[in-house]
Protein backbone atom coordinates (compact mmCIF):
# COMPACT_ATOMS: atom_id res chain seq x y z
CA UNK A 1 0.00 0.00 0.00
CA UNK A 2 1.01 3.63 -1.15
CA UNK A 3 2.28 5.28 2.09
CA UNK A 4 0.49 8.42 3.21
CA UNK A 5 1.45 11.91 2.98
CA UNK A 6 2.31 14.00 6.92
CA UNK A 7 1.32 17.54 6.83
CA UNK A 8 1.89 19.53 10.12
CA UNK A 9 0.45 23.27 10.83
CA UNK A 10 2.66 25.61 13.23
CA UNK A 11 2.47 28.70 14.31
CA UNK A 12 1.58 31.00 17.35
CA UNK A 13 -1.37 32.07 18.98
CA UNK A 14 -4.65 32.77 16.77
CA UNK A 15 -3.36 32.01 13.83
CA UNK A 16 -6.46 29.88 12.21
CA UNK A 17 -4.69 27.14 12.09
CA UNK A 18 -7.45 24.79 13.61
CA UNK A 19 -10.44 26.74 11.09
CA UNK A 20 -8.08 26.45 8.28
CA UNK A 21 -7.42 22.60 9.51
CA UNK A 22 -11.33 21.48 9.41
CA UNK A 23 -11.91 23.26 5.76
CA UNK A 24 -8.75 22.00 4.23
CA UNK A 25 -10.34 18.13 5.81
CA UNK A 26 -13.80 18.80 4.26
CA UNK A 27 -11.78 19.60 0.72
CA UNK A 28 -9.38 16.64 1.06
CA UNK A 29 -12.49 14.28 1.83
CA UNK A 30 -14.78 15.45 -0.82
CA UNK A 31 -11.73 14.45 -3.38
CA UNK A 32 -11.84 11.38 -1.88
CA UNK A 33 -8.89 11.53 0.24
CA UNK A 34 -8.56 9.22 3.46
CA UNK A 35 -8.25 11.63 6.37
CA UNK A 36 -6.75 11.75 9.91
CA UNK A 37 -6.93 14.64 11.25
CA UNK A 38 -5.29 14.98 14.88
CA UNK A 39 -3.49 17.77 17.43
CA UNK A 40 -0.47 18.23 19.85
CA UNK A 41 -0.52 18.41 22.32
CA UNK A 42 -2.67 15.28 22.52
CA UNK A 43 -4.29 13.03 19.63
CA UNK A 44 -3.56 9.88 21.59
CA UNK A 45 -5.08 8.56 24.69
CA UNK A 46 -1.54 8.63 26.38
CA UNK A 47 -0.64 12.32 25.02
CA UNK A 48 -3.71 14.16 26.14
CA UNK A 49 -3.54 13.01 29.68
CA UNK A 50 -0.45 14.66 29.41
CA UNK A 51 -1.92 17.61 27.88
CA UNK A 52 -3.91 18.44 30.57
CA UNK A 53 -0.94 18.67 32.90
CA UNK A 54 0.75 20.65 30.66
CA UNK A 55 -2.23 23.15 29.60
CA UNK A 56 -3.04 23.82 32.49
CA UNK A 57 0.43 24.87 34.65
CA UNK A 58 0.81 22.08 36.57
CA UNK A 59 4.41 21.60 35.38
CA UNK A 60 5.61 24.90 35.06
CA UNK A 61 7.36 24.88 38.34
CA UNK A 62 9.07 22.22 37.68
CA UNK A 63 10.90 23.76 34.78
CA UNK A 64 11.55 24.15 31.22
CA UNK A 65 13.33 21.13 30.85
CA UNK A 66 10.64 19.09 32.36
CA UNK A 67 7.82 20.82 30.42
CA UNK A 68 10.09 19.55 27.12
CA UNK A 69 9.67 16.36 28.32
CA UNK A 70 6.45 15.94 28.81
CA UNK A 71 5.68 17.28 25.21
CA UNK A 72 8.33 14.68 24.10
CA UNK A 73 6.84 11.95 26.30
CA UNK A 74 3.04 12.73 24.87
CA UNK A 75 4.71 13.37 21.06
CA UNK A 76 6.09 9.74 21.49
CA UNK A 77 3.01 8.11 22.08
CA UNK A 78 1.21 10.50 19.60
CA UNK A 79 3.44 9.29 16.26
CA UNK A 80 3.40 5.48 17.32
CA UNK A 81 0.02 4.77 18.55
CA UNK A 82 -1.42 7.43 15.57
CA UNK A 83 -0.10 9.17 13.26
CA UNK A 84 2.72 6.36 11.94
CA UNK A 85 -0.40 3.95 11.58
CA UNK A 86 -2.49 6.22 9.76
CA UNK A 87 0.66 7.05 7.04
CA UNK A 88 1.59 3.87 6.74
CA UNK A 89 -2.30 2.96 6.15
CA UNK A 90 -2.43 5.73 3.12
CA UNK A 91 -4.14 8.25 5.06
CA UNK A 92 -3.13 11.90 4.92
CA UNK A 93 -2.62 13.17 8.64
CA UNK A 94 -3.41 16.81 9.28
CA UNK A 95 -1.70 17.06 12.91
CA UNK A 96 -2.59 20.73 14.73
CA UNK A 97 1.39 21.39 15.42
CA UNK A 98 4.40 19.08 15.87
CA UNK A 99 7.72 19.03 16.38
CA UNK A 100 8.25 22.50 15.65
CA UNK A 101 6.06 23.91 18.35
CA UNK A 102 8.81 22.28 20.84
CA UNK A 103 11.78 23.73 19.53
CA UNK A 104 9.80 26.88 19.26
CA UNK A 105 8.18 26.97 22.14
CA UNK A 106 10.87 25.27 24.12
CA UNK A 107 13.86 25.27 22.48
CA UNK A 108 13.30 29.01 22.02
CA UNK A 109 12.23 30.39 24.73
CA UNK A 110 13.63 28.18 28.07
CA UNK A 111 17.21 28.45 27.31
CA UNK A 112 17.77 24.79 27.05
CA UNK A 113 20.48 22.47 25.79
CA UNK A 114 20.47 22.50 21.66
CA UNK A 115 22.03 19.14 21.75
CA UNK A 116 19.41 18.18 24.57
CA UNK A 117 16.50 19.01 22.40
CA UNK A 118 17.56 17.62 19.45
CA UNK A 119 18.42 14.30 20.55
CA UNK A 120 14.82 14.32 22.80
CA UNK A 121 13.09 15.49 19.18
CA UNK A 122 14.72 12.42 17.68
CA UNK A 123 13.36 9.83 19.75
CA UNK A 124 9.96 11.69 20.12
CA UNK A 125 9.53 11.04 16.41
CA UNK A 126 11.41 8.25 15.81
CA UNK A 127 12.03 9.20 11.82
CA UNK A 128 8.35 10.18 11.60
CA UNK A 129 9.35 13.73 9.65
CA UNK A 130 6.78 15.61 8.28
CA UNK A 131 6.74 15.73 4.35
CA UNK A 132 5.01 19.32 4.72
CA UNK A 133 4.69 21.93 7.45
CA UNK A 134 2.69 25.06 6.78
CA UNK A 135 3.90 27.93 8.95
CA UNK A 136 0.83 30.20 9.79
CA UNK A 137 2.41 33.39 10.02
CA UNK A 138 0.89 36.55 12.34
CA UNK A 139 1.30 39.36 14.03
CA UNK A 140 1.32 37.85 17.54
CA UNK A 141 -1.03 41.50 18.72
CA UNK A 142 -3.35 40.38 16.17
CA UNK A 143 -3.35 36.50 16.62
CA UNK A 144 -3.78 37.44 20.10
CA UNK A 145 -6.65 39.29 19.94
CA UNK A 146 -7.85 36.53 17.48
CA UNK A 147 -7.27 33.81 20.36
CA UNK A 148 -9.02 35.98 22.95
CA UNK A 149 -12.18 36.65 21.01
CA UNK A 150 -12.58 32.95 20.16
CA UNK A 151 -12.64 31.64 23.29
CA UNK A 152 -13.64 34.82 25.91
CA UNK A 153 -11.71 37.03 28.24
CA UNK A 154 -9.99 35.54 30.99
CA UNK A 155 -9.00 31.58 29.93
CA UNK A 156 -5.86 31.72 28.76
CA UNK A 157 -3.99 28.71 28.69
CA UNK A 158 -0.36 28.89 30.13
CA UNK A 159 1.25 29.89 27.26
CA UNK A 160 -0.96 32.25 25.62
CA UNK A 161 -0.70 34.26 28.95
CA UNK A 162 3.10 35.42 28.27
CA UNK A 163 4.48 38.30 27.03
CA UNK A 164 4.24 40.00 23.06
CA UNK A 165 7.79 39.89 23.45
CA UNK A 166 8.19 36.47 23.75
CA UNK A 167 5.49 35.72 21.26
CA UNK A 168 7.26 37.86 18.50
CA UNK A 169 10.60 36.10 19.50
CA UNK A 170 8.44 33.05 18.55
CA UNK A 171 7.48 34.52 15.56
CA UNK A 172 10.54 34.56 14.59
CA UNK A 173 11.71 31.34 15.25
CA UNK A 174 8.85 29.82 13.11
CA UNK A 175 10.11 32.14 10.34
CA UNK A 176 13.69 30.79 10.78
CA UNK A 177 12.93 27.26 10.45
CA UNK A 178 11.00 27.63 7.38
CA UNK A 179 14.02 29.38 5.81
CA UNK A 180 16.20 26.72 7.23
CA UNK A 181 14.36 23.88 5.56
CA UNK A 182 11.99 25.21 2.80
CA UNK A 183 12.25 21.73 1.13
CA UNK A 184 9.38 20.95 3.99
CA UNK A 185 8.03 24.01 5.53
CA UNK A 186 5.77 26.56 3.46
CA UNK A 187 4.94 29.91 5.17
CA UNK A 188 1.46 31.20 4.85
CA UNK A 189 0.34 34.64 5.55
CA UNK A 190 -2.66 33.92 7.62
CA UNK A 191 -3.41 37.95 8.24
CA UNK A 192 -6.16 38.26 5.49
CA UNK A 193 -9.64 36.57 5.62
CA UNK A 194 -10.30 33.06 6.40
CA UNK A 195 -11.35 32.39 2.42
CA UNK A 196 -7.72 34.13 1.63
CA UNK A 197 -5.61 31.84 3.94
CA UNK A 198 -7.16 28.84 2.77
CA UNK A 199 -6.95 29.75 -0.86
CA UNK A 200 -2.78 29.56 -0.03
CA UNK A 201 -3.60 26.86 2.11
CA UNK A 202 -4.94 24.71 -0.54
CA UNK A 203 -2.98 25.93 -3.43
CA UNK A 204 0.50 24.40 -1.08
CA UNK A 205 -1.08 21.08 0.05
CA UNK A 206 -2.69 20.31 -3.57
CA UNK A 207 1.29 21.44 -5.24
CA UNK A 208 2.62 19.31 -2.44
CA UNK A 209 -0.09 16.01 -2.93
CA UNK A 210 0.78 16.54 -6.90
CA UNK A 211 4.57 16.56 -6.17
CA UNK A 212 4.24 13.47 -4.05
CA UNK A 213 2.46 11.50 -7.08
CA UNK A 214 4.77 12.77 -9.62
CA UNK A 215 7.46 11.19 -7.37
CA UNK A 216 5.66 7.95 -6.51
CA UNK A 217 4.97 7.58 -10.35
CA UNK A 218 8.72 8.21 -11.47
CA UNK A 219 9.93 6.04 -8.56
CA UNK A 220 7.69 3.04 -9.98
CA UNK A 221 8.36 3.97 -13.49
CA UNK A 222 12.22 3.50 -12.76
CA UNK A 223 11.98 0.59 -11.06
P1 LIG B 1 -3.79 24.67 22.12
O1 LIG B 1 -4.94 25.04 23.00
O2 LIG B 1 -3.85 23.38 21.41
O3 LIG B 1 -3.47 25.90 21.25
P2 LIG B 1 -3.33 26.32 19.75
O4 LIG B 1 -4.73 26.52 19.25
O5 LIG B 1 -2.54 27.58 19.88
O6 LIG B 1 -2.57 25.25 19.00
O7 LIG B 1 -2.50 24.76 23.06
C1 LIG B 1 -1.30 24.28 22.72
C2 LIG B 1 -0.24 25.11 23.42
O8 LIG B 1 0.90 24.29 23.69
C3 LIG B 1 0.22 26.24 22.54
O9 LIG B 1 0.33 27.41 23.30
C4 LIG B 1 1.61 25.83 22.12
C5 LIG B 1 2.06 24.89 23.19
N1 LIG B 1 2.98 23.84 22.72
C6 LIG B 1 4.30 23.85 23.14
O10 LIG B 1 4.71 24.72 23.90
N2 LIG B 1 5.16 22.85 22.72
C7 LIG B 1 4.76 21.85 21.90
O11 LIG B 1 5.56 20.96 21.52
C8 LIG B 1 3.39 21.85 21.46
C9 LIG B 1 2.88 20.77 20.56
C10 LIG B 1 2.54 22.87 21.91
Amino acid sequence: MARGFFITFEGGEGAGKSTQIRLLAEKLRAKGYKLLVTREPGGSPGAEAIRHVILSGAAEPFGPEMEALLFAAARSDHVEQVIRPAVQSGKIVLCDRFLDSSRVYQGGAGNLDPAYMQEMERVAINGMMPDMTLIFDIDPVEGLKRASSRRGAGQADRFEKEDIDIHQRRRRAFLDIAEKEPDRCIVIDASGNVDSVENLVTAAVFAGLEARTKATAGRAKGA
